[in-house]
């Protein structure tokens, strides 16, 4: 089984492979320590057998949740951890008060796009060219009720362990 725990410095360089595996234009891992020392950031790693195989980064501001970026490495996908580690994400989101979830995704990034979609997000919105690596434009996605999307979707919680607690704790310079 997958846990699903805030990410620590210690994480970093880890959390920094993901990253460098799964993004044409990676964050730097000073981008992700960066992250720590922001109040309204909220990142979680996934981990199997004790080795993080993903993480997922989010903004909550008041009712909304932006996430930043979300990853799996590419010799664990199609194993269903996404969809774990997105539903993990929203419940950590509604416990910081979060009602909404946004993200942006590239327009040629159709599995992302279907993760989200079975999740219960839908494309509002579109910028043009607003990947500047590639040109490529950004489909917005939104999910207006993410309480919802959790409930219907409890199934996927008996798949990972989430530390909630950790996360309210605010355990992340360890
Ligand atoms: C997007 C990503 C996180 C999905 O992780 P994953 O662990 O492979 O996803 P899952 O196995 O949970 O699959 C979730 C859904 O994605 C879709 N999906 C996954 N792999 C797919 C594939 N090869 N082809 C088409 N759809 C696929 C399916 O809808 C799937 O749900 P289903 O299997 O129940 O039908 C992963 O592909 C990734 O890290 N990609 C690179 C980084 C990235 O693009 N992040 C998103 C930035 S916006």
């Amino acid at each position: 089984m997958t846990t699903v725990r805030p990410m620590t410095k210690a994480d970093i360089d880890a959390v920094y492979t993901v990253e460098a595996q799964s993004f044409r234009s990676p964050w730097s891992k000073h981008s992700l320590l960066g992250e720590l020392k922001n109040k309204v950031a909220h990142y979680a790693v996934m981990e199997l057998d004790g080795d993080v195989i993903g993480y997922c980064g989010m903004w909550v501001l008041f009712d909304e949740a932006h996430i930043t970026n979300i990853a799996i490495l590419p010799a664990h996908r199609g194993n269903g951890y996404g969809k774990q580690l997105l539903h993990a994400s929203m419940r950590v989101a509604a416990s910081f008060g979060a009602e909404m979830m946004t993200l942006e995704v590239r327009e040629t990034n159709t599995v992302a796009q279907r993760m989200y979609g079975e999740m219960d997000f839908s494309e509002q919105g579109f910028r043009k060219r607003y990947y500047t690596d590639t040109g490529e434009g950004a489909k917005l996605m939104w999910n207006r009720n993410i309480v919802k999307t959790v409930e219907n979707n409890t199934c996927l919680a008996e798949t990972y362990l989430l530390e909630s607690e950790a996360f309210k704790k605010g355990e992340r310079e360890a």
